[in-house]
C-alpha cells in the first residue's frame, strides 16, 4: 500500500486527544508480533489442509497478514516515542509470549487463539468503523487503519475454517479464545496506562472534565450494546464468521483500497 507517513509523528497525532492517540499507537505496537505470530501459527497448520478451498483462504490471509504489520512498523518506527522508555520492555515481554507459544504452546492452541483475535477484531472493526469509515482526520494514518480494518473484515472466515479444519472442538476454541483476547487487551491496557503515566495529558478544567466524563459514560454504554454483546454471540455454539454479512458501504471500502494497492503494485 502507498502509505507514506511523515518523519517524527507526535505521538499526540489526533490533536487534544491523547489517550485516542495512545489506543492507536499501542494497538499499532501490538501488531508487529501479534501478527507473524499468527502467520506462524497458520504455517505450522498449511500441511494439514486438503481443502482447496481453506487452503486458498490461508495463503491469502497470510498475505494480508504480511502486509498489515509491515505497513504498521512503519507508522511505528515514523512515531516519536523516545519519550516512552518503558516501551521497549513491554514489547519484549510481547515478544516473548508470542515466541513461547509458538515454541511451546500447540498447534490446537495456536490456531484457537488466531480464531479468538479474529473473532475480536470482526466485532471490534464494525463496532468503531461502520459504514462510514474511521472518525479521524484524513490522512495516511486514518487510510491505515481503514485499509487494515477491512481486510480483517475480508479474512473473517479463514482462521475459524482453517481451526475446524485441522483441530476441532468448540469448548477448547471458547476457553483459548477468550484467553487470547484477555491476553492481547491486557498488554493493550498495560501500554496505554503506562503511557498515560509518562506523558500524560494536559489539566483540564473541571467543565472539560465534567464533559470527558460524560462522553467516557456514554462510549462504555455504547461498546456494552455494540461491541460486548455482539462479541458475547460469537462464544454461542451455532456461531460461524460465515454468517457475518459485509455491508455494501463496507464492500465499497474494500474496493477503494483494493484498487489503491493495485494502481500502486
Ligand atoms: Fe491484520
Ligand atoms: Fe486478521
Amino acid at each position: 500500500m502507498p502509505f507514506e507517513f511523515p518523519d517524527g509523528i507526535d505521538s499526540v497525532f489526533v490533536p487534544d486527544e491523547p489517550e485516542l492517540s495512545y489506543g492507536l499507537i499501542a494497538a499499532s505496537l501490538l501488531l508487529p508480533y501479534l501478527e507473524p505470530y499468527l502467520i506462524r501459527s497458520m504455517r505450522a497448520a498449511r500441511d494439514s489442509v486438503s481443502d482447496p478451498e481453506v487452503l486458498s483462504g490461508l495463503d491469502g490471509f497470510c498475505a494480508q497478514e504480511g502486509q498489515h504489520y509491515r505497513i504498521h512498523s512503519k507508522f511505528n518506527e515514523a512515531c516519536r516515542l523516545e519519550g516512552f522508555p518503558g516501551l521497549a520492555s513491554l514489547e519484549q515481554e510481547l515478544k516473548d509470549d508470542y515466541q513461547r507459544f509458538t515454541t511451546q504452546k500447540s498447534l490446537r492452541f495456536n490456531l484457537a487463539y488466531a480464531e479468538g483475535f479474529e473473532a475480536f477484531t470482526m466485532n471490534l472493526v464494525h463496532f468503531i468503523m461502520g459504514d462510514d469509515g474511521l472518525d479521524l482526520p484524513d490522512s495516511p494514518i486514518r487510510q491505515m487503519w481503514e485499509w487494515h480494518f477491512i481486510e480483517e473484515l475480508e479474512h473473517r472466515t479463514v482462521t475459524f475454517d482453517v481451526y475446524e479444519h485441522v483441530v476441532g472442538g468448540y469448548f477448547y476454541r471458547l476457553i483459548v479464545g477468550v484467553y487470547a483476547q484477555w491476553h492481547f487487551t491486557r498488554w493493550l491496557r498495560k501500554v496505554n496506562r503506562y503511557m498515560l503515566r509518562a506523558n500524560p495529558p494536559p489539566k483540564r478544567t473541571p467543565a472539560q472534565k465534567k464533559k470527558r466524563r460524560a462522553e467516557g459514560r456514554s462510549a462504555r454504554r455504547n461498546a456494552v450494546r455494540n461491541l460486548l454483546v455482539p462479541l458475547l454471540r460469537t462464544y454461542l455454539p451455532h456461531y460461524s464468521p460465515h454468517k457475518v454479512d459485509i455491508s455494501p458501504a463496507m464492500q465499497d471500502m474494500a474496493d477503494r483500497y483494493t484498487a489503491m494497492a493495485t494502481q500502486h503494485s
